[in-house]
C-alpha cells in the first residue's frame, strides 16, 4: 500500500495511443512522484516497448499487474468495455484507480467501480484531462468569480471526422467496445468540462444518427443535445464522428447576464483561444464602435496554473493530482463520485435518444 512521501507505484494497463502522453507525463514528473513499475498489453511489442521507455517490468495480464507488491496504484488506458472490470478488481485488491475517460459504459459499471474504491477505502480518479490544463481552469475561474453575472446558456461541439485517421476496424467505431459513439467517446470531454465550468446538468433531450460502416453494433456518428443545468441554465450541444471533412472543432461559448467567454477553432486548430467581455471591464480602446462592436474587444482569458506544477501539460498535471491524492486520501477534481453526473448525462443522452422524452438525470 502506498505509504504518504513516497513516490506512487503504477501499473499501466494498455500502452497503446493514448498511453503515450501518459508514459511521457510519467518522464517528466520523475521517479521522485511516480514511478510505472508494471506495465501490460495484449499486443506484446507494445508492452515491450513501453516496458523499456519506462524502466519497467512487463506483467502478462491485468491480473499478475493487480496483485503485483511492488504497485500502488493502476492507470487504465484500455478499451472502454474494459474499464469497469479492471477497475474493480483493482480496488478489491487495495489498488488506487486512474482510469481514462468514459469511466465505463454504464452506470450501473460506474456504480459497481465507486462502490469498490469506497469499500476499499482507495482513490478513484477518471482521467479527464481538459480540467488540468490551465486555460480552463482561467475560464474556471471567470464563472466562479461571477464578473459574467448568472450564467443563462451554454452552447458547445466535439466535432471531427474519425474515419479520416482511425482505421476502420478500430473499436471506437464499435458501440459494444465503446459503449456507443461519439458522445461516450468525445463528447465526454466537452460534457464534464461544462458541467466543472458551469455546473450539473438535470435534464437532456437528444437525438442521434446511427451512420453506415465503419460504426457498427449502435455506434452514433451525430447527436444534437439540449440539456438543462440544476442552475437553470440552458445548453446545446452538437457532435458529429464523420462529417465530411470537417474542421475538427471543439468550441464552446457561455452566456452570462453581465459577460460571455467563447473559445472558437481557427483555421487548422481544434480550439482557439478563450477569449472574453464582461461589464465590468472597459473595452472603449480596442472594441469598434457600432456594428464592428459585435466583432472586436474581446479579452483573452487568463490561464490559471495554480496547483497544476506541469504547465500546459494537462496529463503530467493529471497524474501529480491523481498521485497527490493517492498520497493525501483527498478527493480527486475528477473522481468517480463526480463523474457520475458526467456519465448520467451522456447515458441520458442515450436514453432520450431511444425514447424520445427528456430524460431527468435525478432517477437514472
Ligand atoms: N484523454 C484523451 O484525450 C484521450 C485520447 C484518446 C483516447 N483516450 C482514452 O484512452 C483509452 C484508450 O484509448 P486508446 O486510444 O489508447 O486505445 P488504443 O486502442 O490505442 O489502446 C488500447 C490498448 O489496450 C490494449 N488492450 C486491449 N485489451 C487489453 C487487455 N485485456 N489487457 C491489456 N491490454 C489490452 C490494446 O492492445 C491497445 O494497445 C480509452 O478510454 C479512450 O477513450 C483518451
Amino acid at each position: 500500500m502506498h505509504t504518504p512521501g513516497s513516490a506512487l507505484r503504477v501499473a499501466l494497463i494498455g500502452c497503446g495511443g493514448i498511453s503515450n502522453a501518459h508514459a511521457a507525463a510519467y518522464r517528466k514528473l520523475g521517479p521522485d512522484v511516480v514511478r510505472v513499475t508494471a506495465v501490460t498489453d495484449v499486443l506484446r511489442p507494445l508492452a515491450e516497448q513501453r516496458a523499456v521507455q519506462l524502466g519497467a517490468e512487463i506483467a502478462t495480464d491485468y491480473r499478475s499487474a493487480i496483485e503485483r507488491a511492488d504497485v500502488d496504484a493502476v492507470d487504465i488506458c484500455l478499451p472502454h468495455h474494459l474499464h469497469a472490470e479492471i477497475a474493480v478488481a483493482a480496488a478489491r485488491a487495495g489498488k488506487h484507480v486512474l482510469v481514462e475517460k468514459p469511466m465505463a459504459c454504464s452506470l450501473d459499471q460506474c456504480r459497481a467501480m465507486i462502490d469498490a474504491a469506497a469499500g476499499a477505502g482507495v482513490t478513484l480518479m477518471v482521467a479527464q484531462v481538459q480540467r488540468y490544463m490551465p486555460s480552463y481552469r482561467g475560464v474556471k475561474r471567470l464563472c466562479a468569480s461571477g464578473e459574467l453575472g448568472a450564467i443563462r446558456a451554454v452552447r458547445f461541439d466535439s466535432m471531427q471526422n474519425a474515419p479520416g485517421f482511425l482505421p476502420a476496424e478500430h473499436w471506437l467505431f464499435d458501440g459494444q467496445l465503446a459503449g456507443g459513439g461519439i458522445v461516450i467517446s468525445v463528447s465526454v470531454h466537452r460534457i464534464d468540462l461544462v458541467r466543472y465550468l458551469v455546473g450539473d446538468v438535470k435534464r437532456v433531450m437528444a437525438l442521434t444518427h446511427t451512420g453506415a460502416a465503419p460504426y457498427r453494433r449502435g455506434a452514433e456518428d451525430y447527436a444534437a443535445a439540449v440539456l438543462e443545468f440544476e442552475n437553470g441554465a440552458i445548453g446545446e450541444h452538437f457532435a458529429t464522428y464523420s462529417g465530411f471533412r470537417m474542421p475538427y472543432s471543439e468550441m464552446f461559448m457561455i452566456f452570462g447576464d453581465d459577460g460571455a467567454v467563447h473559445a472558437l477553432p481557427p483555421a487548422g486548430h481544434s480550439m482557439g483561444p478563450a477569449l472574453f467581455a464582461t461589464r465590468s471591464r472597459d473595452d472603449s480602446a480596442t472594441r469598434s464602435a457600432g456594428w464592428d462592436g459585435q466583432f472586436s474587444g474581446f479579452l483573452p482569458v487568463p490561464p490559471d496554473g495554480a496547483g497544476l506544477p506541469a504547465g500546459d501539460d494537462g496529463f503530467a498535471n493529471e497524474i501529480a493530482h491523481f498521485a497527490e491524492c493517492c498520497r493525501s486520501g483527498r478527493e480527486p477534481q475528477s473522481s468517480g463520485r463526480d463523474n457520475l453526473g458526467t456519465m448520467k448525462a451522456i447515458l441520458g443522452i442515450y436514453r432520450s435518444a431511444e425514447t424520445g422524452a427528456w430524460v431527468d438525470l435525478a432517477g437514472l
